[in-house]
């Protein structure tokens, strides 16, 4: 299986370690990094949410417009908005972008950020809505005569869209979580299953988790897995680690307050860097550890080499998606998809030759 890298789609130039040199919403930028990622060999970047930043639908519109190959991972909640609305965002720009959508239903991780925008669920029970969320919007993308909907979250009556998507029967689902709800409702609805990057035997387990919550759902095929890096490259291993200290000084120099995180994934890398700094290959915890298990947080550090080898062992666990953010986002989308994505293309194609000729 050709393996494919997800990078990411920022509307600034802010990082952890650097604030943004203007406003939050900058087109120019947001074109030029998903242009660098066009150009250096990215499948795809993914649009995030939170309550306060730029409406990554309109992100993901300027993308789809202006430039030609690159895919878009659309983050979504569903407190923000009906299905039956989204839905038709969704296959609107999937026609836009003539079919490069594919769409990250988040449930929200933060019980004080859903309530910011009006959301009083519990975690548990928002998983449950996703749940419902993704089935309506599946239903709305494919369904060509009016249907009535009676559901926990959501009721209406004789609805049928007009506009469909471009991708057949539709666009991908993409879901993450590391909770035994997050499982259960992603293991029944997700086309990909993300995770942020952990050691390779606690990614093994939470790839069976997920592939015995699909079998619970009474699936055959699994969803694909998607494991999230922060690489840190340079030309020699000195000159990586030097980096990774510099990287992590600014981390820390730069942080406001923080919470304790309530979501299960970002549990697990505050415990993970408790119990060690390295793993693995390359694996190195302090980015996580500072900004409180803050989403994709986990770095691989070293060169282009060592850092292709560690994803290769990801590769080889059964992980088909790579993806991967910078803390200079633009700098390093290019140094990473111009040293590291080209060695992984390469060794993945030669274990798919292998496996051809085995079967042969
Ligand atoms: C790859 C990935 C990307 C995510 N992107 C976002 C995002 O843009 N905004 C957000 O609020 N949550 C995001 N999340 C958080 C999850 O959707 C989910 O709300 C959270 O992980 C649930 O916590 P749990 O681990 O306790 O199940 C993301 C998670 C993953 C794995």
């Amino acid at each position: 299986m050709p393996v494919e890298f997800l990078g990411i789609a920022a509307t600034n130039d802010g990082s952890e370690t650097s604030p943004r040199s203007g406003g939050a919403f900058d087109p120019e930028y947001t074109l030029r990094l998903a242009r660098a990622h066009e150009d250096h060999g990215w499948d795809r970047v993914l649009f995030a949410y939170s309550s306060g930043s730029p409406d990554p639908a309109t992100g993901a519109a300027l993308l789809a417009s202006r430039l030609d190959r690159l895919q878009i991972l659309l983050a979504h909640r569903p407190n923000i908005s009906y299905p039956t609305y989204a839905a038709r965002v969704f296959a609107s720009l999937d026609q836009l972008s003539g079919g490069r959508l594919t769409v990250h239903f988040i449930t929200g991780g933060s019980d004080h950020e859903q309530q910011r925008e009006g959301d009083t669920l519990t975690k548990d029970e928002r998983y449950a809505r996703t749940r419902e969320y993704i089935r309506v919007v599946k239903k709305i993308w494919t369904s060509r005569e009016p249907f009535d909907h009676e559901g926990d979250f959501y009721r209406f009556r004789d609805y049928v869209s007009d506009v469909f998507p471009v991708q057949q029967p539709r666009p991908g689902v993409s879901f993450g979580g590391s909770s035994p709800a997050a499982y259960a409702a992603g293991g029944a609805e997700a086309d990909i299953y993300c995770l942020w990057g952990e050691p390779l035997a606690e990614t093994a387990e939470q790839i069976e988790s997920v592939r015995q919550a699909a079998a619970a759902a009474g699936r055959k095929e699994v969803p694909r897995i998607q494991v999230a890096f922060r690489p840190i490259i340079a030309p020699t291993e000195e000159l990586a680690w030097e980096k990774a200290h510099r990287t992590v000084g600014a981390i820390r120099a730069a942080r406001g307050p923080q919470r304790d995180p309530e979501n299960t994934g970002s549990q697990r890398l505050i415990a993970l860097a408790e119990r060690g700094e390295r793993f693995d290959r390359a694996l190195w915890t302090p980015t996580a550890a500072a900004t409180g298990g803050a989403g994709n947080s986990n770095a691989l550090v070293g060169t282009p080499e060592t850092v292709a080898q560690a994803l290769l062992d990801y590769y080889d666990l059964g992980v088909d998606i790579i993806s991967a953010r910078g803390y200079d986002l633009l700098g390093d989308a290019i140094d990473f998809g111009r040293h590291v994505i080209p060695i992984v293309r390469e060794e993945v194609a030669k274990r798919d030759a292998q496996l051809a000729e085995a079967a042969l």
